[in-house]
């Protein structure tokens, strides 16, 4: 199988919904404007009232070309982000090194648009350390983060499981874990034992069974959107879960 987040057209479509003007991510009045700078959000959500220590240290894993991680580069003062796809990570870093990226969108059939995504103005693009990497083989010598972030990652994984019981060891006593997902399970990328939505029971009741160590914060859906071409859009509502590691007894 090839891997579609290795194309041009998902490294064109992630450009647009990480680094797009508004208005270029849905140019439509009547189509969801909520839908748009996802990452963005993603990362309200996690810090929302979180008094973070000077030296925090984030982790982002599937973080595509980064826009979350230059967000949380504003709170965090040191910021790991990794993801499987070497396109997406070597995008990541052009905007890390030279601010800028000029990339084309489809408009219809052979038609297409010139754009440009840009480094977040306020970002600190030296506290990140963008890495090529497996969320499921992570290096032991990670350490430990106020935050890790797992964005729309989760049903992209062929094992959710042995992600989930790792997850646990990244994440400080106390610190916090932000899932996002929408939960479109699909035997491309997990195999259907693998999907975490069985016997009757949602993806979100089986999430608190898999993750034992922490407590539920708060829940919250959040939409996206994903433009194929100008007038072909993809819609979908993540939920996002923020846990909060336990401290040990
Ligand atoms: C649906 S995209 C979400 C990207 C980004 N977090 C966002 O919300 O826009 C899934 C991402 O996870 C990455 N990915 C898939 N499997 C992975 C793995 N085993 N380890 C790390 N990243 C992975 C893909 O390359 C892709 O960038």
């Amino acid at each position: 199988m090839s891997d579609f987040y290795e194309s041009d057209q998902a490294l064109s479509e992630y450009l647009l919904f990480h680094y797009g003007d508004p208005d270029l991510q849905m140019p439509w009045t009547h189509g969801p404007l909520a839908a748009t700078d996802f990452p963005v959000r993603c990362v309200e959500t996690a810090l929302d009232s979180y008094p973070l220590p000077a030296d925090a240290r984030a982790l982002e894993l599937g973080c595509a070309v980064g826009r979350a991680a230059f967000e949380l580069s504003r709170s965090c003062a040191r910021i790991i982000a990794l993801d499987r796809s070497a396109a997406f990570i070597a995008a990541a870093r052009r905007l890390q090194s030279h601010g800028r990226i000029d990339f084309t969108i489809p408009v219809e059939g052979p038609l297409t648009q010139r754009t440009t995504a840009r480094t977040p103005v306020g970002s600190f693009p030296e506290r990140i350390q963008f890495e090529v990497g497996d969320a499921l083989h992570l290096p032991a010598d990670l350490g430990t983060f106020d935050l890790v972030l797992a964005a729309n990652l989760l049903d992209r994984l062929p094992d959710p499981v042995r992600f989930l019981s790792n997850v646990e060891s990244l994440v400080k006593p106390e610190g916090r874990l932000l899932l996002t997902s929408p939960y479109t399970w699909l035997e491309t990328y997990t195999p259907r034992p693998s999907w975490l939505c069985a016997d009757g029971r949602r993806t979100s009741e089986v999430l608190h069974s898999l993750l034992p160590g922490f407590r539920l914060l708060r829940r919250v859906d959040l939409p996206f959107v994903i433009r194929e071409h100008a007038r072909k859009f993809q819609w979908s509502v993540a939920e996002a879960t923020l846990w909060q590691r336990c401290s040990p007894a």
